[in-house]
């Protein structure tokens, strides 16, 4: 079946109940499952950390949407790439990971992963030759964000899976930032697709989640084993929740990426705006491989504001429509600044992001509103 997008996400994996006729799928708080006399389990659940069945549909949409062979949902995005890394890498090997990844990944790669014997090297993944000339023997994953957080910086998924696939190494994209509406990295040649579904995909700021969609089954069974052994699961009330917010990301979307070419419309032009970072403007340098992989260009913009530090941080406390908080995608319009906030954890680093950074998550309220809001903001 070639269903669209929407259809998928609103149906893959949530068949109506078929004792209730319920179209949508029970949040099954249970833990554990009666079983038909010893080994002889229903539908194949025998405990909720294995699989759940509110879990199960979240999973199976998830797995539709990106095109995948399988889906698997996590108590969190950073349990999620914990999973992945675990499951893929062994001490000695190596990973790739973008200059600017989210600083909660930087971290991960530099405070955990590496006292475990994985080692880690920021590159430039917007440049393909430069990731080329990065690969090592020890190379097992190229990690991509794209567009990333917070610099919207762009990597070309098709050009750097072929890297990763000469070199024996598997590439994984954080689509956070894109969704799968935008942007679908497994049919560009992405061998595991990476969410915090706490953004885009749960889309209202009330569920922390992750996922990951695996390319091939034998990569979506070992994942699997792995998210069963480690146990770092999503709860059936989070999954349920995730799955409504899936149901309706592609008309969120879409009213996203209105807003925020209104947003950079009004940035680019504003005097006390020294640069403005949107994969859609034409100037950006990674304007026409988004323009190649992705649907639009997204919702989030950051940009950097005369006067420096002190002014960027001014900006995030004078807006009242943009709520200044951490975190993404929800339908509310969230601001931040990337080096005192999300980033933070990246100072000091070859991660630290620009002093004079703010970040915004343009929701989807009124777009007069947001541009009146920046407006009296940015004074
Ligand atoms: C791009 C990206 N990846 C991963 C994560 C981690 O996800 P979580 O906060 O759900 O653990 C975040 C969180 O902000 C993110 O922005």
């Amino acid at each position: 079946m070639n269903e669209g997008f929407e259809t998928l996400a609103i149906h893959a994996g949530q068949e109506p109940d078929p004792h209730t006729g319920a179209v949508v799928p029970p949040i099954y708080a249970v833990s554990t499952y009666k079983q038909d006399g010893v080994g002889g389990l229903r539908a194949g659940y025998e405990y909720s950390r294995s699989a759940n069945p509110t879990r199960t549909a979240l999973e199976e949409c998830l797995a539709a949407v990106e095109g995948g062979a399988r889906g698997l949902a996590f108590a969190s995005g950073l349990a999620a790439e914990d999973t992945l890394l675990r499951t893929v890498c062994a001490p000695g090997d190596h990973v790739l990971i973008p200059d600017d990844a989210y600083g909660g990944t930087f971290r991960l790669f530099a405070k955990v992963l590496e006292r475990w014997g994985v080692s880690y090297e920021p590159v430039s993944i917007g440049d393909v030759d430069a990731v080329r000339a990065a690969v090592r023997p020890e190379t097992k994953v190229i990690w991509v964000e794209t567009p990333t957080n917070p610099l919207l910086g762009i990597a070309d998924i098709a050009g750097l899976a072929s890297v990763a696939h000469d070199a024996g190494a598997l590439l994984a994209v954080d689509n956070t930032f894109a969704s799968p509406y935008l942007q679908q990295p497994i049919g560009l040649g992405a061998d595991v697709v990476v969410h915090s579904t706490t953004k885009y995909v749960g889309g209202h700021s009330d569920v922390v989640g992750g996922a990951l969609v695996a390319a091939s089954a034998e990569l979506g069974e070992r994942l699997a084993y792995h998210q069963n052994a480690m146990g770092a699961v999503a709860g059936p009330f989070d999954a349920w929740l995730t799955l409504r917010g899936l149901k309706t990301l592609a008309v969120r979307m879409e009213r996203h990426c209105d807003n925020a070419e209104r947003v950079v419309e009004l940035l680019a032009s504003h005097p006390k705006v020294t640069q403005v970072l949107y994969p859609g403007l034409p100037e950006h340098p990674g304007h026409e491989v988004a323009a190649k992989q992705m649907r639009r260009f997204g919702g989030m913009v950051s940009f950097r504001v005369a006067g420096g530090e002190q002014a960027a941080v001014e900006v995030c406390n004078q807006t009242k429509l943009f709520t200044l908080g951490e975190s993404l995608g929800g339908v509310e319009s969230l601001i931040e600044h990337p080096g005192r906030m999300t980033h933070a954890s990246a100072a000091g680093s070859p991660l630290e992001v620009p002093a004079d950074l703010v970040r915004l998550s343009v929701g989807i309220e009124t777009a007069d509103d947001l541009l009146a809001d920046l407006s009296r903001a940015l004074g």
